[in-house]
């Protein structure tokens, strides 16, 4: 069924250039119309102008919007929403003082989620899920990659991509899956690190493959984790089954994780919370997206991306949630933009082109999503009236948005 919505304060994020990612200095624009209507085409977004020139809407549902906002749908391309539980006693162990890799090194962290993965059923692990995905729905994303990686035997990986292809299947937003085998060492592998990549590439990946559950493959490519030769060898074997790489990389040193990732063509880099001029270097003239988890830095209390470099040297950069239970339990995308604008100097245009285009970019997605382009899917979220664009991140906890239209269905 058609939807048109009418009086439109603003539409924001529109683009007719075809552009898959916007870079630099162009980040600083975003496009926009004045008093507008939009109308949708069942799944796709058909056509929009100014209220002046209203179309014929007969079988049309309307929507008045009230002279609220219309904005593209947040594009998050970087969560671990399917896990078991929670991890608060390590936030309140950080809170005493223990830092991330220390809390790993204990057998905490990913291991911890891993072992309450292990007893728990697919079942009671998808309404978990999808508590979280109703939750980040409400908040305006409509695009979503979410990782295993909280498995670490081929059973529970296995396990865990199934709930993802369910989420998928079942969810109003679109998904994307990424097989994260090597988030840690699985504990029947500890001390016998080499042995663990041998059983990724050998026995996991031909698995996920030939199931179909996964679109991507991802390595958490740092320090005290996997080196950059093991990075090397599991993406190799991902792009054999036609896996395409999307890197951890940089978040707790400086780990080649970036220079691994350009050169295999990885669709992005990620974290990038330790960055040297070298590695911005690096993703200069390359396809890979650098993509930034300020909701991560925040949570540890570790410095931030240096995005204003990164945007001032000419790259595109992506904003995404991290979303998981250790490092950045939030999936607000607004928040994310918020901590991108406060904390990172990015401005609320370029935030959004960050969290929208280009995250969906980061997920080979921008032909379909991250705009509001005729063509495109129709996810959209509408607000109340808005005095200005930099409203958004501002008032980044004020609950603003009143409509959320996900492939052209008015949900809520
Ligand atoms: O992106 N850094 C690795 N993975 C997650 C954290 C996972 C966890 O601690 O459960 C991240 O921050
Ligand atoms: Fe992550």
């Amino acid at each position: 069924m058609s939807l048109i919505v009418k009086n439109i304060g603003q539409i924001v994020g529109i683009d007719e250039s075809g552009r898959t990612r916007v870079a630099g200095k162009e980040m600083d624009t975003i496009g926009m119309l004045g008093n507008a209507w939009l109308l949708t085409d069942g799944e796709r977004i058909c056509d929009y102008g100014t209220m002046d020139k209203f179309p014929d809407t007969d079988g049309c549902e309307i929507i008045d919007a009230q002279g609220g906002w219309l904005f593209p749908s947040f594009c998050d391309s970087h969560t671990h929403i399917v896990y078991a539980g929670s991890r608060e006693q390590e936030f309140l162990d950080k809170i005493n003082g223990l830092s991330y890799e220390e809390i790993a090194k204990r057998g905490g962290g990913i291991l911890n989620s891993a072992d309450r993965l292990h007893e728990t059923s697919e079942d009671e692990l998808y309404r978990q899920a999808m508590e979280r995905i109703n939750e980040v729905i409400s908040m305006g994303t409509g695009l979503i990659e979410i990782k295993s990686g909280y498995g670490l035997t081929l059973e529970n990986e296995l396990k865990i991509l199934r709930v993802i292809r369910r989420i998928k299947e079942n969810a109003p937003l679109a998904v994307r899956a990424t097989f994260l085998g090597a988030h840690a060492v699985g504990r029947a592998y500890k001390g016998r690190q080499s042995e663990y990549v041998e059983h990724v590439c050998n026995d996991m990946i031909p698995a996920v493959a030939k199931e179909g559950l996964a679109d991507f493959i991802d390595v958490f490519c740092d320090k005290g984790f996997f080196t950059v030769e093991e990075t090397a060898k599991i993406i190799e074997t991902g792009a054999e089954y036609g896996l395409r790489a999307k890197i951890h990389a940089n978040e707790l040193a400086v780990s080649g994780g970036v220079e691994v990732g350009v050169e295999h063509g990885a669709l992005s880099v990620d974290h990038l919370e330790s960055m040297g001029d070298e590695q911005i270097e690096a993703l200069s003239g390359s396809a890979t997206m650098p993509t930034m988890l300020p909701g991560c830095a925040f949570f540890l209390g570790i410095g931030y991306p240096p995005a204003r470099k990164m945007i001032d040297a000419g790259l595109a950069v992506a904003l995404a949630s991290d979303y998981n239970p250790g490092t950045a339990p939030s999936g607000n995308m607004r928040f994310v933009a918020a901590l991108a604008s406060i904390k990172m100097k990015m401005t609320p245009a370029e935030a959004l082109n960050a969290a929208t285009l280009n995250s969906a970019c980061a997920m080979g997605e921008s032909n379909d999503y991250g705009s509001i382009t005729r063509g495109k899917v129709a996810n959209f979220y509408l607000t109340k009236p808005l005095p200005s664009l930099a409203y958004l991140p501002y008032v980044h906890q004020t609950p603003i948005i009143k409509d959320i239209i996900l492939k052209g269905k008015h949900i809520n």
